[in-house]
């Protein structure tokens, strides 16, 4: 494993512990401000991104593992039946840069398919998960340098003491569709400040379909995903001294055809008065705080948003049934 690795697994030294320490209380003085501005707010929501605390990640990888949660199947089976081919189109890469530290098994396929790689450099704010895609990643495949970053890769602009090379960005699981438009093409630009001239980019997408399959993929049946969005209000009961009552709100998942995404809700079933932090906030019955998106996108329309940031479409690859995309893009 490479060398960088040690400063994020130096746990022992004090610094390293005080330095976690500090970024914990950061972390949750903003969901603190977060969670009491969107509740004060019209219409109510909380950033999706406090959704992924340690349970609500796991519950998180429980959902990818659902029959009705297409996306991970099928980007899946898109690497495994099209890795070769990829790769031919890519051409030579020497460094694979990670938007997120993803499961592993689609990185395995990227790599194991792109044969002169021989760095990976995933970029995630979780060190955590980091540290753990790291091993697995080094262990599978041995002979690979791993550099991982600790940030915001919507907001990291370059990549310090990487090595010069031939990149490949990869962002996979359809994450780009929980930006808004706009946000998504301003990460694309950054990425493609990040990856640099020349650079290619890999892009899983979620493609627009009918809602019989689309709506259970986010509202399954054993309630894994209730039981994920739900834990939004638990971990606001759990770190801001809330006291949501989870069985007197529903999580909800419905389709804005208009915007072309999925929106998740939580709705209170009752009227109430819940307390966060010592604050009172009345919901009525029916009232809903918003947690995230999900954008759909054609193959063309997310060409044209990637064209905006100055991304040029080389080849885009789909399964039989249409049902999600993987979208090789090159720097202009
Ligand atoms: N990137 C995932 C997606 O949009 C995130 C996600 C899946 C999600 N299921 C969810 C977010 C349910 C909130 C609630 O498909």
């Amino acid at each position: 494993m490479a060398s960088d690795m040690s400063s994020l697994l130096a746990e022992d030294r004090p610094s390293a512990a005080a330095a976690k320490a500090a970024r914990r209380k950061a972390e949750t003085a903003a969901f603190a401000e977060a969670v009491l501005e969107g509740l004060s707010r019209r219409p109510r929501s909380i950033p999706s991104r406090f959704l992924y605390d340690a349970a609500g990640s796991a519950l998180f990888e429980d959902i990818t593992k659902l029959e009705e949660y297409y996306p991970t199947r099928v980007e899946t089976a898109l690497l495994e039946a099209f890795g070769k081919e990829i790769a031919e189109c890519v051409g030579d890469t020497d460094i694979l840069v990670e938007f997120g530290s993803g499961s592993g098994r689609k990185t395995s396929l990227l790599i194991d398919a792109l044969p002169g790689l021989d760095t990976y450099i995933p970029i995630d704010v979780s060190e955590a998960f980091l540290v753990e895609a790291a091993k697995r990643l080094s262990g599978k495949h041995p002979g690979l340098t791993v550099k991982p970053v600790v940030g915001d890769f919507t907001r990291t602009r370059t990549l310090v003491g990487a090595p010069r090379g031939a990149r490949l960005g990869f962002f996979s699981g359809s994450t780009i569709g929980n930006l808004t438009h706009e946000d998504a093409k301003a990460f694309l630009a950054n990425a493609a400040h990040l990856l640099g001239k020349d650079s290619r980019f890999l892009i899983g997408v979620d493609l627009k379909k009918s809602l019989d399959i689309l709506i259970p993929a986010y509202d399954d049946a054993d309630g894994v995903t209730a039981a994920f969005s739900l834990n939004l209000l638990a971990r606001v009961n759990r770190e801001l001294d809330g006291d949501f009552d989870t069985t007197k709100f529903a999580h909800q998942a419905s389709y804005n055809a208009r915007e072309g995404r999925i929106e998740i809700h939580l709705g209170s079933l009752t009227s109430q008065t819940v307390r966060v932090l010592g604050r009172s906030f009345a919901f009525t019955k029916g009232e809903r705080i918003h947690t995230e998106n999900s954008h759909k996108y054609s193959v063309p329309e997310f060409q044209a948003l990637a064209a905006t940031a100055g991304w040029r479409p080389v080849k885009a690859w789909t399964d039989a049934e249409d049902l999600f995309s993987l979208h090789l893009l090159r720097l202009a």
